[in-house]
């Protein structure tokens, strides 16, 4: 999604600028630019393609030590030089830039036009600026009130005006926007990554709340300039952490650090005396607990298969009836909230619109909603009725990996917590802890035969269709792994449950279409394999990720990618792994930007 970055203080703005959209990109992007405030005038700087495209079109110097940023992912108007942001009132007299959606930007723009305001972009944004032009009366910070409570629809907002030297305004609704605070600096930015290398003390911004600021401090009021009172966050991670390491992509050092980031998501959540988990941010009673009757888990993309695979251990594991639902599904469904029920709202960002708006829609309708999230202080822990944190890391590639086997953990755990409030044993329990506690070291040995991948995507990475094929609780996996592939590697790639296979899909089995099965030793192994047979008997192609020593797979197989032999329900970890490594060895082959694939965003913060 787009990127935001504000600075006021001593240095000069624009190299702290681009440096910070730089941090930004891994979010996505098709533009970027900044504004300076240099000799009583605003400078815009902007450009369609990459920062380094912005970066080869800066002047040498760039005088000013006030100044905004962006990288744009385009919803409205195509993808050139002029839509970029930021956009600035007809006399160059006020800059903005804007994460979100203007929904009633047509109206706005019509009777701005016929107040004589010319339009240069196509953009929605571009509103916004005229507006706080045609309100503005000396104060940019009252300007801006009066010109967000005309707008329908989301923003993250800086403003800054020529006249005001030293000032930037911020304005959030429904697009992040956080504050940081620095040594006779300030930073405004839609994301800690952008300015984590020059302070760890941060405001996050609210929906409705507006933030004035200057090098030496800053307001934070409501629209109806009531001063609003901010805690101070201290961000917990490190720098380096957001740093490549030596790693060619963000996304191999994601997929390799999964036992750490799995080892981290366990951390202080096990009681083995009781062979329980310990989730301490629920914000619920034991006796909350036990009379939970049903969950219900909200996501999208790749959260949204963790959520299935959760779904399917509180099934199995606590016996209680849960589900996973699209969230952008949900939230228009006018759902039913029924009680002892609790929701949880499954985003490794934090910030995706869909999976927000539908826990809001569920929470107005009297539901509890946790969060299971990996960006501590986004807006939907913040919002949420309590949650999980899965310590992660932050993921910058675009495609989730470690984020997805985190979450996984947290479902784990919760699913242990509520079966050990009803039926399962202490003995049970242990044994399951025993199960959890030796997955890192199962995920080491399946990235130790990494490279057997590589030949694997040199010989099918031509092919034009995917199936992605598993049972139970690997379907979802199934599902995960064709979302890697087609994400990063732009190859179609679907997902679908093995036994459906015959219900249609064998209809596109042919030479040219690889079928990945997940064939893990469990109940279902000779569904599966009947499945694999049905495929080859029609000339299909079989990979095959399979259990240390079946050789019967091998044998029915075009090609195996054997995993250590684990608990079935552990398999979900040890599958992923091989898929998330063959889809990038895959993109890696046919030369695909891996972390910032083409149309995609980190954090889809727009519906
Ligand atoms: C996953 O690889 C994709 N980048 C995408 O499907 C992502 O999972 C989805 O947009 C949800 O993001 P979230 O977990 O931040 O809510």
């Amino acid at each position: 999604m787009c990127g935001i970055i504000g600075y006021c203080g001593p240095r000069p703005a624009a190299d702290i600028l681009v440096e910070g959209l730089k941090r930004l990109e891994y979010r996505g992007y098709d533009s970027a630019g900044i504004c300076v405030r240099s000799e009583d005038d605003l400078s815009i700087y902007k450009k369609k393609g990459k920062i380094a495209d912005l970066k080869a079109y800066l002047p040498e110097t760039i005088a000013g030590s006030t100044g905004i940023g962006h990288t744009r992912w385009a919803t409205h108007g195509e993808v050139n030089d002029v839509n970029a942001h930021p956009h600035s009132s007809g006399d160059g007299s006020i800059a903005i830039v804007h994460n979100g959606i203007v929904e009633n930007f047509t109206p706005l723009r019509e009777k701005l036009e016929e107040d004589g305001y010319e339009f240069v972009t196509e953009t929605d944004s571009e509103v916004i600026v005229h507006l706080v032009d045609s309100l503005y009366e000396g104060d940019l910070e009252r300007a801006v009130k009066r010109a967000v409570l005309l707008l329908k629809g989301t923003y993250g907002l800086v403003v800054m005006h020529k006249n005001e030297p030293g000032v930037l305004v911020g304005a959030r609704n429904g697009s992040p926007l956080v504050l940081g605070i620095g040594e006779s600096e300030m930073f405004l930015a839609s994301d800690v990554t952008a300015i984590i290398a020059h302070t760890k003390q941060v405001v996050y911004i609210e929906d409705g709340e507006v933030v004035c600021l200057t090098a030496d401090g800053y307001r934070t009021s409501d629209l109806k300039d009531r001063p609003v009172d901010k805690t101070i966050d201290v961000i917990s991670w490190e720098l380096e952490e957001i740093e490549k390491e030596g790693f060619t992509h963000y996304m191999e050092k994601e997929i390799l650090e999964q036992p750490e980031s799995i080892l981290r998501a366990m951390q202080g959540r096990i009681e083995s005396e009781y062979a329980t988990g310990h989730l301490g941010g629920l914000n619920m009673t034991r006796q909350e607990l036990l009379q939970v009757e049903r969950v219900k888990i909200i996501a999208a993309g790749t959260s949204f298969y963790a959520g299935m695979v959760g779904a399917y251990l509180l099934e199995s594991l606590a016996r209680i009836p849960a589900s996973a639902e699209l969230a952008s599904e949900l939230r228009y469904r006018n759902p039913i909230v029924e009680r002892n029920t609790v929701y949880f709202a499954v985003s490794q960002s934090g910030e995706t619109a869909d999976t927000l708006y539908a826990m809001r829609e569920l929470q107005r309708k009297g539901a509890r909603v946790l969060g299971i999230c990996n960006v501590v202080g986004s807006t939907i822990p913040r919002e949420s009725d309590g949650g999980v944190y899965i310590h992660s890391g932050p993921e910058i590639a675009v495609a989730s990996t470690k984020a997805f086997t985190s979450q996984l953990t947290a479902f784990y755990l919760f699913a242990l917590m509520l079966a050990r409030m009803r039926d399962m044993s202490i003995e049970k329990g242990a044994e399951l802890i025993r199960y959890l506690e030796a997955i890192p070291h199962l995920i080491d040995e399946v990235i130790d035969r990494k490279e057997s991948l590589i030949p694997l995507a040199r010989k099918y990475h031509r092919a034009e269709d995917f199936l992605f094929l598993g049972r139970g609780i690997n379907y979802p996996v199934a599902l995960e792994g064709a979302l890697k592939l087609k994400e990063i590697s732009y190859i179609h790639a679907e997902g679908y449950s093995a036994a459906e296979i015959k219900h249609g899909p064998i209809a596109l089995i042919n030479e040219e279409t690889p079928s990945v099965f997940l064939v893990p030793d469990d109940a279902l192994r000779e569904k599966v394999i009947s499945n694999m047979k049905e495929v080859k008997a029609r000339s299909g192609q079989v990979i095959a990720i399979a259990v240390d020593g079946d050789d019967e797979v091998a044998s029915i197989a075009d090609d195996v990618f054997f995993v250590p032999r684990a608990h079935e329900l552990m398999y979900p970890y040890l599958m992923v792994v091989p898929l998330q490594l063959f889809a990038y060895y895959t993109a890696l082959e046919l030369g695909r930007n891996v972390d910032q694939p083409r149309n995609l965003a980190k954090s889809v913060t727009v519906e």
